[in-house]
């Protein structure tokens, strides 16, 4: 070791041993939220004082009341309240921000895009025109299977402009999974490309959209972004319109905002659950709009000024929230990043926020652990001192992976947020305020001020301080989902059956995940308890992936399990039963790989598929999937003695081993 070295071996090591850090003092005095009172304003003027969310957006007409509760638990906010959100998100900026950018896109080849708000402005409205000539009317679903590109949010902008909700499916999902959800939206608009590049590839997209369409019960009305022009693998055909000529044909075109009640719906999306059929959250105008709107002013600490870039994908429910709907609620400019974070090389990530200068970075910690093991040699190359405060999101962050981010690329200057949420909630639920709150690494933090979040045991009561329970949130909030998407009765089952005590008026939201708290009330997230498995902070369903496998000629049965990854949190095993004289081969193996890929997306690639003469049983005929996920991680094998085929376990293990 050099003398050097020796400086950063001590603070490398002060940090390890470093529990809790204090908000830098330089943040804190210019954060948005920087009075601890907030907590308890919030707790004694509950729920009235989520008006601060509400008064941070502008309304048609005023609310004349903020939580109407009397039908728990599909509460309403910020009744009778009417606005729209694409002029919340576009127009009203135009007085002082009409120059400023709101969008700063950036495409995977390192061409790039800017759109002021004057231009968003006039996009938004020439698309909104050729959606209505189209005969997108209001309340109807419209569906967007994009990658990110701006002809995204432009988009979705233009729907809410026209109040139709838009249902955004993310563009890794298969055709068959488009299919599905448009399907199961009664949607027959759908907005797509021709293709993306990724890491220099042109890929084809639009075939995939109409394999999709092909399985649509309705007609449906495609409309095409060109993105890749000559380098389209596949062209655009006559009966599909192309985005660049609606827009142009509908040049100058101005479409006054339909006003939308507060409880209208904003967007629907898909996310997958403990059945295989996928949940279609429901998400208002009123409601969501003001908490992603709170949310990115108080905690990302957002500001007009501000160049903010979360770096996630528009086609899950982060992007909505804190790329599309947040930041631009809030005036700022948003960075949209086409592309992956090592191409053309590693320091990618730092070269845009050198260049554009930014100041907020929000971000999964399957990526911040991949940076770590790329090595500090890229961040350390880029000036990233415009950085004032870093999120994560997605998945729980391992202390060691919190604190390299904390050194390596906040310098130690920035807090980190690290906030968790999920689809359904709208935005984010369990964060520390950065300008308020201590941090500690792996640990969430407390419940936001206004949220009300407990541990529970299985009947309910509290498990106290330092023991693991279930995780629910006992007051409603703004941003919550209003309903499943035609089905009350799955929306009651899923969140609210398992421990409201309706006779005692307590309805009790269960997120499904596993959760601790400390003394001091800092919660750490434990996991999901239920069967839906977080591989790089995406949320896949076992069953989606068992009857993805099970569809399979040769299959008998299958069981798909979580198992512990380095880099992506959780990857996906599963366990396969072939039917007799289906022989166990390497070519079935891809078989069944493949068959997932088409069924979901590769994203929900399995890690591994295990052939096995037998899945470990209860008497009563149920896999013990706690088992199989001790096999896939090597760890010690729980209780096996309620099994009916105790044996197998171990035939299994040696198998896996062996592999
Ligand atoms: C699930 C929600 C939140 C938007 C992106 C994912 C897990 C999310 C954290 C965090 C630990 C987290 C939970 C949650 N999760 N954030 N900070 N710490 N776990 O949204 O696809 O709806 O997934 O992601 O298990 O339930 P989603």
């Amino acid at each position: 070791m050099t003398e050097d070295d020796e400086p950063d071996v001590q603070l490398e090591s002060r940090l390890e041993e470093q529990a809790e850090f204090t908000p830098p003092a330089s943040f804190v005095e210019q954060a948005n939220v920087s009075d601890e009172s907030v907590y308890e304003e919030f707790e004694e003027n509950w729920p009235d004082e989520w008006e601060r969310a509400a008064n941070l957006l502008e309304w048609e007409q005023e609310w004349n009341q903020v939580l109407d509760d009397s039908n728990e638990p599909f509460y309403q906010w910020f009744v009778d309240g009417k606005l729209n959100a694409s002029a919340n998100c576009v127009d009203r900026h135009l007085d002082e921000r009409a120059d400023e950018a709101a969008i700063e896109w950036i495409g995977e080849l390192g061409e790039t895009r800017t759109y002021t708000y004057e231009e968003l402005h006039r996009e938004v409205n020439e698309f909104a025109a050729a959606l209505r000539e189209l005969g997108v009317g209001e309340d109807d679903i419209v569906t967007m299977y994009l990658p990110m590109i701006p002809e995204l949010p432009i988009a979705m902008l233009a729907c809410a402009r026209i109040g139709a909700p838009h249902s955004v499916v993310f563009g890794g999902f298969s055709a068959d999974a488009l299919a599905e959800r448009m399907n199961a939206a009664n949607s027959d608009v759908l907005v797509t490309c021709d293709g993306y590049y990724r890491r220099g590839d042109a890929l084809d997209h639009l075939s995939k959209a109409r394999n999709g369409v092909s399985n649509v019960e309705s007609e449906v009305t495609t409309i095409v972004a060109d993105r890749l022009g000559d380098d389209a693998p596949t062209a655009i055909s006559d009966d599909e319109y192309v985005f660049s000529e609606q827009v142009e044909a509908n040049s100058g075109a101005v479409v006054d905002p339909v006003v939308r009640d507060a409880e209208d719906m904003l967007f629907m999306m898909y996310t997958s659950g403990t059945t295989g059929k996928p949940k279609g959250v429901k998400h208002t105008t009123g409601g969501y709009l003001s908490y992603a709107a709170w949310t990115s002013h108080a905690v990302l600490d957002v500001k007009p000024d501000d160049t903010y870039w979360c770096a996630a994908d528009i086609g899950w429910i982060t992007g909505h929230s804190y790329i599309v709907y947040g930041p631009l609620a809030l005036g700022t400019t948003s960075v949209m990043y086409e592309g992956t974070p090592d191409y053309p090389d590693k320091g990618r990530f730092w070269e845009i926020v050198e260049e554009y200068g930014v100041n907020q970075l929000y971000t999964a910690p399957t990526a911040i652990r991949a940076f770590m093991k790329w090595g500090t040699e890229y961040p350390e190359a880029h000036d990233l001192s415009s950085l004032r405060l870093l999120g994560t999101v997605g998945e729980p962050i391992n202390p060691r992976a919190w604190k390299w981010y904390y050194k390596h690329i906040g310098n130690e200057e920035c807090p980190i947020v690290d906030t968790w949420w999920q689809t359904e909630t709208g935005g984010m639920m369990i964060t520390t305020l950065p300008g308020i709150k201590k941090m500690k690494p792996g640990s969430a933090g407390p419940p936001l001020p206004g949220i009300s979040a407990d541990i529970v045991d299985p009947s309910g009561d509290p498990v106290g301080a330092g023991r693991a329970g279930h995780l629910v949130v006992n007051k409603p909030w703004p941003g919550m989902l209003r309903t499943l998407y035609k089905n009350d009765e799955r929306f009651l089952n899923e969140y609210w059956d398992e421990y409201s005590i309706p006779e005692r008026d307590q309805w009790v939201y269960f997120p499904e995940d596993g959760a601790k708290v400390d003394d001091d009330g800092y919660i750490t997230v434990l996991g999901r308890v239920d069967d839906v498995i977080n591989v790089s902070g995406h949320r896949i369903g076992t069953m989606e992936v068992e009857s993805a496998i099970v569809g399979v000629e040769g299959v008998a049965e299958a069981a798909v399990v979580g198992g512990n990854h380095e880099m992506k949190g959780e990857a996906i095993y599963g366990y396969v039963i072939t039917e007799d004289g289906q022989d166990e081969t390497e070519e079935f193996r891809a078989e069944i790989v493949a068959a997932v890929e088409e069924d979901i997306g590769p994203f929900a690639r399995p890690e591994a598929v295990i052939f096995t003469p037998e899945l470990p049983k209860t008497r009563s005929g149920k896999i013990m999937r706690r088992l199989l996920e001790d096999i896939a991680n090597g760890d010690e094998l729980g209780n096996t003695s309620t099994l009916r085929n105790p044996d197998v376990v171990h035939d299994i293990e040696s198998k896996v081993q062996g592999d």
